[in-house]
């Protein structure tokens, strides 16, 4: 056990169902129409996994595309963790599933359940496995199959929602100055009822009465959930970057939760940043919740935008209330 390692990013990878749900479509289906969304959300489509495509399925093609580019064979892996709101079945843990599927033996493998701050929660969590645990090796994955917990009848949250995963790979490296240099991670239960599911848990297992009151889908406070989001993105980076002593121009590249357009523009006009710095791709795939950050992170290595060795900001909030921050070294 050593704690003068750091954690490098190896490899990185998505899966994007190939299905798109366009605003038009949606106006098919609820009272709505493109020009509300889109001025309200900034989001244009989302994906939608495909009958038989779901959190697993998408888990472990976004981790097969992550451990083909940090050229690493499966059973190299000391530990897999999935981020996710949406499991595969509520026992055993999604990730569980994810390494038999990935033939990975035996390492490590649970879930965390903390919405959409669940992969930046993952970051650090796994910088700590790997700076003092002596861990090598992680996968982490988001991955949501949100379509499957909307309720398409709610024109206030149908809207905001899509499918995907993003994975990534961690690796121990002997640069201690590598991996997560700052991070805030927080919750507050108090705020449960903004967002939440309130059937299928133990309060309210599954009967005929809970499916016939949609109580399996999600419930949104959405007015509430807006001003939460605005005001923890301002917060959030501000004190990453005051607390790293970071100019705009030492962070390559800000990656928020991909949450809606006008919290994110909110949050950095005030900030005073400008919006090259800040990765954005909520018009193409709406809201993934825990996918969301990953997506956006391998997407952006994708466009040249990111690269090993930047430093960035890692920023997200939802359920819970959770919110969390990471100034990662990648
Ligand atoms: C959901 C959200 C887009 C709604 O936008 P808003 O400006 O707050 O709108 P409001 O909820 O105040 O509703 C305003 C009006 O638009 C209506 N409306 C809601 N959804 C609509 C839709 N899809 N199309 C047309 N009208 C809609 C409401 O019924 C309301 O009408 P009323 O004034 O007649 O009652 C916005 O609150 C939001 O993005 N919140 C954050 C949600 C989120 O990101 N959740 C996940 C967090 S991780």
């Amino acid at each position: 056990m050593s704690n003068s390692n750091g954690m490098v990013l190896a490899g990185s990878g998505y899966c994007l169902p190939e299905r798109r749900l366009t605003n038009q479509d949606l106006v098919t289906q609820v009272d709505t129409t493109d020009e509300w969304i889109v001025t309200r959300t900034g989001i244009r489509e989302r994906r939608i996994a495909a009958d038989g495509q779901t959190t697993m399925y998408m888990a472990v093609e976004a981790a097969k595309s992550a451990l083909a580019d940090a050229k690493l064979a499966p059973d190299q892996l000391d530990a897999i963790i999935v981020a996710t709101v949406t499991p595969e079945q509520p026992l055993p843990a999604t990730a569980c599933l994810v390494q038999a599927e990935l033939n990975a033996g035996h390492c490590a493998a649970f879930d965390i359940s903390a919405a959409c701050s669940g992969f930046v929660y993952g970051i650090v969590i796994a910088d700590r496995f790997v700076r003092h645990g002596g861990y090598k090796n992680l996968l982490l994955i988001g991955s949501e199959t949100l379509s499957r917990i909307t309720d398409y009848t709610d024109r206030s949250s149908c809207i905001l929602f899509g499918d995907g995963a993003g994975a990534v790979v961690l690796q121990q490296s002997p640069d201690a100055g590598r991996g997560v240099l700052y991070h805030q991670l927080h919750a507050d239960g108090k705020g449960a009822d903004f967002i939440n599911v309130p059937g299928g848990g133990v309060r309210h297992p599954a009967t005929a009465q809970t499916l016939a009151d949609r109580m399996h889908y999600m419930k949104m406070k959405g007015r509430d959930v807006y001003k939460f989001a605005v005001m923890r993105m301002h917060d959030l980076i501000r004190d990453a970057m005051a607390n790293c002593n970071l100019t705009i121009d030492q962070v390559k590249l800000i990656v928020p939760h991909q949450v809606n357009q006008r919290i994110i523009d909110s949050a950095i006009e005030r900030l005073g940043i400008s919006p090259d710095k800040v990765y954005v791709n909520i018009d193409r795939f709406g809201n993934t919740s825990a996918a969301s950050v990953p997506i956006a992170l391998h997407e952006a290595r994708l466009r040249g935008r990111v690269d090993r060795g930047d430093t960035v900001i890692l920023v997200a909030f939802g359920a819970g209330l959770t919110w969390a921050s990471a100034v990662v070294k990648l």
